[in-house]
């Protein structure tokens, strides 16, 4: 059905995905934290099994965001305030560990279905406990990379355009951890040492457009 940079994503029938970690790695933290967001009342596609590398998961129905955004179905406001309400209503979730609050490290407009029951967050690779200015300042981060035309992206400059948006909208302090986020993303097996290259370009668009 589809296939990302870190997973292959099947369709199974019955309203069930198969996705499926390329490398091997075990799914069972990310199943859990799903889990865990779910039972909150969180949007996020219902688990069915967990087992290795692999989850099977509600099918959802709907364009990604940035699909939805591409076919002129949305504004970079629109979009902006999808990602700011997921952000603070992810971060009113408290930590399992009993501090700061759950972060899902990998939330933009590919990482957003738009179901006719409103927008739901896929892709929780990432996702664990932490700091709630921390993911933020990823999001943007993310969006600015692809502003700056450091990540291809069809979205382009626009996401400039999201990005100034998102940053009047999110509660917190977006630019708290900044810099702790520039240096997690450069550790990311994802970024090629080009794109490691334009993060400070990047970042510098987050504090200008802040
Ligand atoms: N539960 C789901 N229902 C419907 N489609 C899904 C679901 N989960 C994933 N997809 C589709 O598969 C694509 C890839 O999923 P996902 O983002 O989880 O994988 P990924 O490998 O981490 O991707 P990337 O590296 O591009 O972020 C999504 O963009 C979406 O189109
Ligand atoms: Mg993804």
């Amino acid at each position: 059905m589809a296939s990302g940079r870190e997973a292959d994503v099947y369709a199974l029938g019955g309203g069930v995905v198969l996705r499926r970690y390329r490398d091997g790695g075990d799914a069972a933290p990310e199943a859990a934290v799903m889990k865990y967001a779910a039972g909150l009342g969180y949007p996020v596609p219902r688990v069915y099994r967990a087992d290795g590398p692999e989850i099977e998961m509600e099918r959802l129905d709907g364009p990604t965001m940035a699909g939805a955004y591409l076919s002129g179905e949305l504004l970079p406001e629109a979009a902006a305030g999808i990602m700011a309400d997921l952000l603070g209503r992810l971060h009113a979730l408290p930590g399992r560990a009993g501090a700061g609050s759950i972060v899902h490290l990998d939330l933009h407009p590919d990482n957003i279905v738009l179901t006719p029951g409103g927008p739901v967050v896929i892709d929780w690779r990432n996702a664990g406990d932490g700091d709630p200015d921390f993911d933020t300042a990823l999001t943007a981060l993310i969006l600015a990379q692809v502003a700056i035309g450091s990540i291809d992206h069809e979205i382009g400059a626009d996401a400039g355009a999201m990005l100034s948006h998102l940053l009047r909208l999110v509660p917190g302090d977006p630019l708290a951890q900044l810099d702790n986020v520039v240096a997690f993303r450069a550790g990311q097996w994802t970024m090629s040492a080009e794109e490691v290259a334009d993060l400070p370009r990047a970042a510098a668009l987050v504090r200008e457009s802040a």
